[in-house]
């Protein structure tokens, strides 16, 4: 049991984040959720506690497109003397469509949240990781960041920053032969979260295709991989598979598949 050991949570509340919290509250971890909306947040607090009485848990409402909510996360930590052994960027979302007709807000608000705050996140607590040498930062990316994604090209844009930024600094952590680990997850089109949702992309056929995984399914993959000291985590057993194989296809192969991936079905 991890007693006394922190993780903190962007996005706790919903969704992939949900189902990573429950791995560490079941093994001894403090909660500390960052979410946007505090109904949702009471919600999730009350199930989670139907589920592991024992879990202690503390949360901060707070919009993190905003340009200085990673501040604000870092010294309400402060604040509250907590010490972040784990911390885990998920809050994020997409946007669907041609780029030439999406809101331009909506998508900047998107890149703030997906990869501003990622990166002031990361920068911010891995300071403080460093000085201690202890401490690991999970960082949620997505299979979009890949290969390019027509109709999903900022929010796979998005996730290749965090991909490519994550993965960077982790080989940087080497080098200065760190204990502290960034590890990068890229989990498949999942089924049951609001990410659909939020982003129209309902009818999408990817949601319905051949590598979608499930909440459940991801947080086991971010778990096992924590826990065995992983760099890099593609999340869903089909899309390991998929991604394994991918390099033996052509570009132009690859971009027909994704393609029809793109579609939308009734
Ligand atoms: N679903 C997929 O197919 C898929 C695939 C690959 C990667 N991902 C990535 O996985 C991560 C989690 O997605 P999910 O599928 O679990 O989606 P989700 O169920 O929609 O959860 C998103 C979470 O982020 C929080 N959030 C959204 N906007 C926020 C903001 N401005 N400020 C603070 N919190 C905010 C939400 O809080 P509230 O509930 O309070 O609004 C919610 O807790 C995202 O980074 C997503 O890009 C998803």
């Amino acid at each position: 049991m991890a007693i006394g050991k922190t993780v903190l949570v962007t996005g706790g509340s919903s969704g992939i984040g949900f189902s990573i919290s429950k791995h560490f509250a079941n093994a001894g971890y403090q909660l500390l959720w960052v979410s946007l909306v505090k109904e949702e947040i009471d919600i999730a607090i009350s199930k989670l506690r139907s589920e592991i009485p024992d879990c202690n848990i503390d949360s901060l409402v707070l919009d993190l497109s905003s340009s200085d909510s990673a501040v604000k996360v870092y010294n309400w930590v402060k604040e509250n003397q907590w010490n972040v052994d784990v911390l885990i960027n998920n809050a994020g979302f997409g946007t669907f469509g041609f780029s030439s007709d999406i809101d331009i807000d909506r998508e900047l608000n998107m890149i703030e949240l997906n990869v501003v705050n990622v990166y002031k996140m990361t920068r911010l607590f891995l300071k403080d990781m460093l000085h201690k040498d202890e401490g690991t930062i999970i960082n949620i990316s997505s299979n979009t960041s890949f290969q390019p994604t027509p109709k999903l090209s900022a929010y796979g844009a998005t996730k290749s920053f965090v991909n490519h930024f994550s993965r960077s600094v982790n080989e940087e952590l080497k080098i200065l032969k760190s204990n502290v680990k960034i590890m990068c997850v890229c989990p498949a089109a999942i089924k049951n979260t609001n990410f659909r949702k939020a982003g129209k992309m309902d009818k999408l056929k990817t949601f319905s295709g051949l590598a979608t995984t499930t909440s459940e399914e991801v947080a086991k993959d971010v778990w096992n991989g924590f826990i065995k000291h992983k760099d890099f985590v593609v999340s869903g057993w089909k899309m390991r598979i998929l991604y394994r194989i991918s390099g033996l296809v052509p570009y132009g192969i690859q971009q027909f598949l994704v393609r029809k991936e793109i579609k939308e079905v009734q």
